[in-house]
């Protein structure tokens, strides 16, 4: 083989790799954005250990938790759920009854697991169900609703969250929290990401909105808010 043919065939061999290797990390990365928004089968069992381990989660949904300010007799719901570490720690801050819903059956024998002396207590309620099933059992009223890296992956938000809104009691308090896990994502998106719950839950018709950032890379946000009292005009803002 002439030189210059080995470097043609050296290089197509280099092109088919690179373009497999692509093709392999696009396909990967698809199936960790799929298994983050519904964990399955075996891949969904290594997606939820790494939910529950991974330092930056843990502290992320340690750090919402604190931000509600639980009350002992406190009726808590926490929409996906994932592997139970803020429904753990909701435990933890003597919250009266937390209740949690996932579609993830794989998520839902996870979190079961993580909080099997709890559930026998009865201070926890796990269901497995879509956001836009809610179930009667979940009917509330709440004092506290939370979503932690979850909302994103919810069809309609805006209509799931006004629904969300009629189960907390008047003044009950929400909060949604988001850490970007695009590649590259900076505190910019994660300021994006901010301004966008905050549209959502002005159009949800919540009042008293705040956003508390915590400062990873990129930066975790959680945008807390209120549900009206009883006099308030419930029309949802556009
Ligand atoms: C990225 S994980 C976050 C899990 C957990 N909140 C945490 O921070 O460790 C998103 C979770 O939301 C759940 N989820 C996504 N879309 C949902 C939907 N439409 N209804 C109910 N649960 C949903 C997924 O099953 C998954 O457990």
């Amino acid at each position: 083989m002439s030189r210059a043919v080995g470097r043609v065939v050296t290089a197509a061999a280099e092109y088919g790799v690179a373009r497999a290797g692509i093709a392999a990390v696009r396909a990967l990365d698809r199936d960790v954005i799929g298994q983050a928004h519904h964990p399955r089968g075996a891949a969904g069992r290594v997606t939820g250990w790494v939910f529950a381990h991974r330092p930056s989660n843990r502290q992320r949904n340690r750090w919402v938790v604190s931000l509600l300010g639980v009350q002992p007799a406190g009726q808590v719901l926490e929409i996906g759920f994932g592997p139970g570490l803020a429904v753990a720690e909701l435990v933890r801050a003597g919250a009266g009854h937390v209740y949690g819903l996932d579609h993830s059956a794989v998520m839902l024998r996870q979190a079961s697991r993580r909080n099997a002396a709890a559930i026998r207590a009865g201070r926890v309620t796990l269901v497995n169900a879509p956001v836009d099933r809610l179930p009667a059992a979940l009917d509330g009223p709440f004092d506290a609703i939370l979503a932690v890296n979850s909302l994103g992956f919810w069809p309609a938000p805006a209509e799931r969250l006004a629904e969300l809104r009629r189960r907390l009691a008047p003044g009950g308090r929400l909060a949604i929290a988001s850490q970007p896990r695009c590649p590259g994502a900076t505190a910019a998106t994660s300021r994006a990401a901010a301004d966008e719950v905050e549209n959502l839950l002005r159009s949800a018709g919540f009042t008293q909105m705040s956003t508390e950032t915590l400062p990873l890379s990129p930066p975790v946000i959680c945008v807390l808010a209120a549900a009206p009292g009883p006099d308030a005009d419930h029309t949802p803002r556009t």
